[in-house]
């Protein structure tokens, strides 16, 4: 590239990630793009190149989004040839788009979340027209296959099974920024898998809105634990999750397939966001509190050891302090591992944006933090008995605080601490929990 004879070195990168893990992986393919054509990644973002990826799930993360902004113009009037780039679930939201045209005149490309695999020809335009680069597409039928990709981790890797979402949860917003629900073929998902097994990827994390309605409608349908039948024999994996389960589709055949599985992690993740049965209408979940509860019995009387989380959601337009004590009673039947809970976010063009009785913030906060208070208590309790048992971790880096420690992960997902070297990362080794510290844990490795 002319730039890089002109500088007389190779140009850098630098991708920051907001949201959530199919973000993440979203990232992971851009740097593949951008690695492909030359550029070097960065550690910060002192870069040629700075692309943010973003996320606007709720209101928060837009407006980290705007204050990085504003840091990333202070470097770009030190640095004029810096380039900008946004893009993720933020871009396509049309109200976005004209903000950045307006007030963001710094940044010189932007594109959505279904057109990342044109990154490389964005570039090239940008770099030749310099004009600034607007490319969003509304919706998309393609998937595109065979992207390249650089993983953050070596030794494990997110895996998108669909993509989008039909459910439109009335609070939810996901659905209009990432389309509709589109399955992988299983035949391109276990050549994925099988590849990744080869490169050194021992755990691999199933992504999707809702895994359990994948392969539906696919020209030959499959179910998701169809899918997680046919990964289990993939020789080299050695641990399998997957994100995230929606209650209404979780079928008697997927509790069985976890349940037979030597490989799927004892963990899963299942949001409730309201423990209301009436609430749960007007979020459009199709199921209420009973058969929620229900459907962690089952799962507890098939799968005794596996651990539960969940997502909450505090003060939904209309929540009364009865609705809030359903999602407390269920907090306390259930027992989480680990919940995490959000404050409602109102986004525009969602059917709930338009509700009436919208609760006041203080009414949310209160009952934010009792919920909250309620969740760490549990989570601290449920980790607690895990305490002197042995169990096999992945550890996945030297910790950073401590180099004599190294950090890993249960198949439950909790974190654990305990003595050892580099060498160790991406290996899985059995470790004595010792000691509880709430969310995680100090232990040694049994050799
Ligand atoms: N597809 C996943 C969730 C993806 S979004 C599912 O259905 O479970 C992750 C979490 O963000 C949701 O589970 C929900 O708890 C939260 N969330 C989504 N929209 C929100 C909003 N408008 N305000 C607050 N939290 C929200
Ligand atoms: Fe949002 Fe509901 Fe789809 Fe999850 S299932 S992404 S909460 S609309
Ligand atoms: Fe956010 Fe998009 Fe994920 S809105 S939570 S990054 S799908």
């Amino acid at each position: 590239m002319k730039k890089e004879r002109e500088t007389g070195r190779r140009l850098t990168f630098f991708i920051q990630t907001f949201g959530c893990q199919m973000n993440a992986r979203d990232s992971e393919k851009l740097a593949g793009i951008l690695t492909r054509i030359g550029f070097e990644p960065a550690e910060d973002e002192a870069a040629d190149l700075v692309l943010y990826n973003t996320c606007t799930v709720r209101d928060n993360a837009n407006q980290r989004v705007y204050g990085r902004l504003g840091h990333l113009n202070s470097l770009k009037k030190k640095n004029p040839d810096m380039l900008i780039a946004l893009c993720g679930c933020m871009m396509q939201e049309e109200s976005v788009i004209e903000k950045i045209r307006q007030s963001y005149r710094f940044v010189d490309i932007v594109f959505g979340t279904h057109n990342i695999f044109k990154l490389a020809e964005l570039l090239y335009e940008k770099l030749t027209r310099r004009d600034r680069v607007i490319d969003i597409w509304q919706e998309t039928d393609r998937i595109v296959e065979e992207l390249p990709a650089e993983r953050k981790y070596p030794f494990k890797s997110g895996v998108n099974i669909m993509f989008g979402c039909n459910n439109f949860c009335s609070y939810c917003i996901v659905p209009y920024v990432r389309g509709r629900e589109r399955s992988r073929k299983p035949e391109d998902i276990l050549l994925e898998i099988k590849r990744l097994a080869k490169d050194g990827v021992v755990e691999i994390m199933l992504l999707g809105q809702n895994v359990n309605s994948y392969g539906k409608n696919l020209k030959e349908p499959i179910t998701f634990a169809e899918l997680l039948r046919k990964i289990e024999e993939i020789e080299g994996i050695e641990r399998i999750r997957f994100m995230t389960s929606h209650p209404k589709d979780l079928s008697g055949d997927l509790i069985e397939a976890i349940r037979d599985s030597k490989k799927i992690c004892r963990h899963l993740h299942l949001p409730l966001q309201s423990g209301s049965s009436r609430i749960l209408k007007e979020m459009n979940r199709h199921y209420d509190k009973g058969q929620y509860l229900g459907l962690v019995k089952k799962i507890r009387e098939a799968v005794p050891d596996i651990a539960l989380t969940t997502d909450i959601i505090v003060g939904f337009p209309g929540e009364t302090e009865e609705d809030f004590l359903e999602t407390m009673d269920v907090v306390e039947q259930v027992g989480y591992e680990s919940a995490f809970t959000f404050i409602y976010s109102k986004r525009t063009g969602t059917p709930a944006a338009k509700m009436e009785c919208q609760v006041p913030q203080e009414v949310v906060k209160n009952r934010f933090d009792r919920l909250l208070e309620k969740v760490q208590a549990i989570a601290a309790k449920r980790a607690g008995a895990y305490t002197g048992r042995v169990e096999p971790v992945l550890v996945e880096e030297v910790n950073a605080q401590d180099e004599a420690l190294v950090t890993g992960r249960l198949g439950s997902n909790f974190v654990v601490h305990f003595p050892g070297s580099r060498e160790m990362v991406g290996k899985i080794v059995n470790v004595e929990l010792k000691e509880c510290k709430g969310f995680y844990f100090y232990g040694e490795a049994i050799t």
